[in-house]
């Protein structure tokens, strides 16, 4: 097995999706996008409206789902649900539901069953440190809280719906319980390359990742 793995991990609003995606698309890889997996079941929890304490109703509901892939959109049970997962409820809930050590071993399986044949590049939390500990290469995007908050606050459809204040909040809130949870917190891998994006634009992302592939062998 030689196919090869590069990690995008960090916070919220750090970049990671949209770097890793396009980096995916630079070098010919395939793109996962683990939050969305998680955000996916979130949205399912939210829709059936299940308490995010009724960790047993969770759980079954996660392992009776079906989450696919199909050019980059996410379905499930057979549904497109690519923008409804970025819905903010799912923003204010999908910590806690990552939080579960039983959603998190569905998801690594998923993860590791998509890339088990081909190149991938899979951005999330615990790529690096958890769910790929071989990878080819990884890196830990971050960015100070502002920019961060910043980003996401100019991605809102509706502006009106919550502040600048509120937006930057949860995206706190979020880093708090992905960093403390138990299983898999959000951290980075030790041979981890650190890339902070505060200030820089995408390309200028890319055009350093790059470098640290090449750097590292190519691909
Ligand atoms: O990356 P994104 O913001 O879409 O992730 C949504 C949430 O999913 C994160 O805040 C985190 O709680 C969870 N997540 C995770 N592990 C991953 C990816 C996402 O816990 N690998």
């Amino acid at each position: 097995m030689n196919n090869k793995v590069i990690a995008v991990d960090g916070p919220a609003g750090a970049g990671k999706s949209t770097v890793a995606k396009k980096l995916s698309e630079i070098i010919n890889f395939t793109y996962i996008d683990s939050g969305s997996m998680f955000r996916a079941i979130t949205l399912k929890v939210i829709k059936e409206g299940i308490e995010i304490d009724d960790i047993d109703r969770i759980i079954y509901y996660a392992n009776n789902s079906s989450i696919d892939f199909i050019n980059n959109n996410i379905y499930l049970d057979g549904v497109n649900v690519s923008n409804e997962i970025r819905d903010s409820l799912v923003n204010a809930k999908v910590s806690h539901i990552a939080k579960i050590p039983k959603i998190r071993e569905a998801i690594v399986i998923i993860q590791r069953r998509i890339a088990r044949n081909k190149n991938v590049v899979v951005d999330g939390r615990d790529i690096g440190t958890t769910v790929f500990p071989h990878a080819f290469i990884k890196f830990y995007l971050t960015a100070s809280v502002e920019e961060r908050a910043k980003r996401r606050y100019n991605e809102l459809v509706n502006k009106t719906q919550y502040s600048f204040e509120e937006v930057k909040n949860q995206i706190l809130s979020r880093d708090y319980i992905d960093s403390h949870r138990e299983a898999s917190p959000l951290k980075q891998a030790e041979d981890a390359i650190l890339i902070d994006t505060t200030g820089k634009n995408i390309d200028e992302v890319i055009t350093e990742l790059l470098y640290h592939i090449s750097m590292n062998g190519g691909i």
